[in-house]
């Protein structure tokens, strides 16, 4: 029998977000972005992200087609989000985005589509902000066309959204930004909630970097789960949707299974001890 992962948060607009996706950022051989997909449909995940940039929108469509064909579920069982890359900014390019994004995707629509990047003030000194509302109208158009039933966006911060909320017609609904134990962008977090947006995590597992730390283990050894459960079920108590990315069918499963467990107020705690010393992309100062 499949089961169905619990857990979804409602958008602004009745669109029901699946807490857990299946992240395929890295997944850029086309062989694996299919079966990863297909492994992650098979084990329940209900929701699947990719984006344009990724390069694997048309391997991934093909894993959601023979994934639901193989669970004999429909699209309306699934939720998929892709995003709109930098290099299609401005309204008439955003409408061009998604048509290349449905057609590799094999879609007539996605539930979320996502601005991938703010247009930042390193970039566009002048123009930043114009830049973004004009995406963003592009985004409500195809939100109004159904050809995503939600907008929102990704790696804005505190400066981008609140000026996005002011020039916007329809508010967005989701921002996906880095978050997991040892770095996260939580004013942006914070923000985001305080105006409504669901909000979604990126490398959640901190690519994988934070899953040897002691403070990880220390709480996944007390309660007999996985550090990345540990990661995760972290997250989602803190109503963060999650997108962990693995290629490894046992990892896919197990990082699934998180609604068995419960992290108590000190182990919360605990796992702000992590520690990821990397260095991270600040979205207001990429150059790409
Ligand atoms: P792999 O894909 O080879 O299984 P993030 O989701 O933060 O981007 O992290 C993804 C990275 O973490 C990948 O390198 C992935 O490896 C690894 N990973 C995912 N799940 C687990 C797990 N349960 N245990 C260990 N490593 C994991």
């Amino acid at each position: 029998m499949i089961t169905t992962l619990d857990g979804t948060t409602p958008l602004a607009h009745n669109t029901q977000m699946p807490m857990i996706g299946y992240g395929t950022w890295q997944v850029t051989d086309a062989a694996q972005a299919t079966a990863g997909v297909k492994e992650a449909i098979a084990a329940g995940y209900r929701h699947i992200d990719t984006a344009a940039v990724y390069g694997n929108e048309e391997a991934v469509g093909r894993g959601i087609a023979e994934g639901l064909a193989e669970a004999g579920l429909s699209r309306k069982d699934l939720f998929v989000t892709t995003k709109l890359w930098n290099d299609h900014r401005g309204h008439d390019a955003a409408l061009a985005g998604i048509e290349e994004s449905l057609s590799r995707l094999g879609l007539d629509y996605v539930d979320l589509y996502l601005i991938h990047w703010p247009a930042n003030s390193r970039q566009h000194p002048q123009d930043w902000r114009a830049l973004n509302a004009s995406t963003w109208s592009g985004m409500e158009e195809i939100y109004a066309s159904g050809r995503a039933r939600a907008i929102g966006v990704s790696n804005f911060t505190r400066k981008h959204l609140e000026a996005l909320l002011s020039d916007a017609s329809v508010a967005p609904m989701v921002n996906q930004i880095e978050l997991h134990p040892g770095f996260g962008q939580w004013d942006a977090a914070e923000c985001s909630k305080a105006n409504g947006l669901a909000v979604e995590a990126w490398s959640p597992l901190g690519s994988g970097r934070v899953l040897g730390d002691p403070a990880l283990g220390a709480v996944a050894a007390q309660i007999g789960r996985t550090p990345a459960q540990v990661a995760l079920r972290w997250l989602l108590q803190q109503d963060i949707a999650i997108l962990p990315k693995s290629v490894t069918p046992e990892r896919i499963r197990s990082n699934a299974e998180l609604f068995d467990f419960e992290l108590s107020p000190a182990q919360m705690e605990a796992v702000r001890a992590v520690v990821d010393d990397t260095e991270h992309s600040d979205p207001d100062q990429v150059d790409f």
